[in-house]
């Protein structure tokens, strides 16, 4: 497979859909790489690698740390790293940490949470060679400001604020943007009003993109599925009925056999 870029990925909008998934490390990303236009090691790895409940305490440090085992392990990926909570308050800072994350990682591009709030620094990155993919809509690095997870674009003030958001961005002189928790029709007029692609997740089917967190779509996340997410596989079964057969095995001495013996 070919490697994406950031002028192929912007070339796709109204040709293809583009699918993004979520890794965390190298086994996964070897797995995914074949079926996936681009990579994201996102600060949810905070929460589905980590446990914690929330992306807020994920670090650069560990950022850098699992965006070098996903480039190892998905070498031909689009690799696109967060920039974790409290690293782009300014453009300074943003400028730094992603610059960090340039010179320690293989990371083709980093993601930014905000709309025409953050659009300053997304366009000093972008002037000082950083590939930036904007992050729209539900926020989840302001979960605790917000009082939870709300879906956006119920109003038409919403619905005016995230057009202008997406714009922003774009103008900025972003690749690419996701936008999460919006309302189907409303992230179809956002996708609508700008050229570059914006690749949804919970935001219905008419944009120019999905992308989902790999643990939960294989199933491997059993406390709660969010409506958005679709399990393509079981994990959690998968794996607990396979460990379950090991340990019966291991108790019964069943395993090991004679063709895994030396
Ligand atoms: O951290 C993450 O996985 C994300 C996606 C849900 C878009 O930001
Ligand atoms: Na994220």
């Amino acid at each position: 497979i070919k490697k994406m870029t950031i002028n192929s990925i912007k070339k796709a909008k109204g040709v293809q859909p583009l699918v993004m998934i979520t890794a965390y490390d190298a086994l996964f990303a070897k797995l995914l790489e074949p079926s996936s236009d681009m990579i994201l090691v996102g600060d949810s790895l905070n929460m589905s690698f980590a446990g914690k409940n929330d992306t807020l305490s994920a670090t650069l440090e560990q950022m850098i740390y699992h965006t070098n085992a996903v480039c190892q392990g998905a070498k031909n990926s689009f690799v696109i790293c967060d920039m974790p909570f409290g690293t782009d308050i300014n453009s300074e800072e943003a400028l730094k940490n992603s610059i960090r994350i340039f010179q320690e990682t293989s990371a083709d591009a980093v993601k930014i949470e905000g709309g025409e709030d953050k659009a300053h620094i997304i366009k000093h990155l972008c002037s000082n060679g950083i590939a930036v993919c904007g992050h729209i809509g539900l926020l989840p690095q302001a979960v605790r400001s917000e009082g939870g997870y709300k879906v956006k674009g119920k109003s038409e003030e919403e619905k005016a604020k995230l057009v202008k958001d997406a714009k922003a961005v774009e103008r900025a002189g972003a690749f690419c943007m996701v936008i999460e928790g919006v309302k189907a029709e409303v992230a179809a007029e956002v996708a609508k009003s700008v050229a570059i692609p914006v690749i949804g997740i919970g935001a219905g089917k008419d944009v120019d993109g999905q992308v989902l967190v790999f643990s939960d779509m294989l199933g491997f996340f059993e406390e709660f599925t969010p409506k958005f997410v679709k399990k393509y596989m079981d994990g959690a079964l998968l794996v607990k009925n396979a460990v379950k057969n090991y340990s019966d095995e291991v108790k019964s001495r069943e395993f090991p056999q004679e063709i895994h013996t030396y």
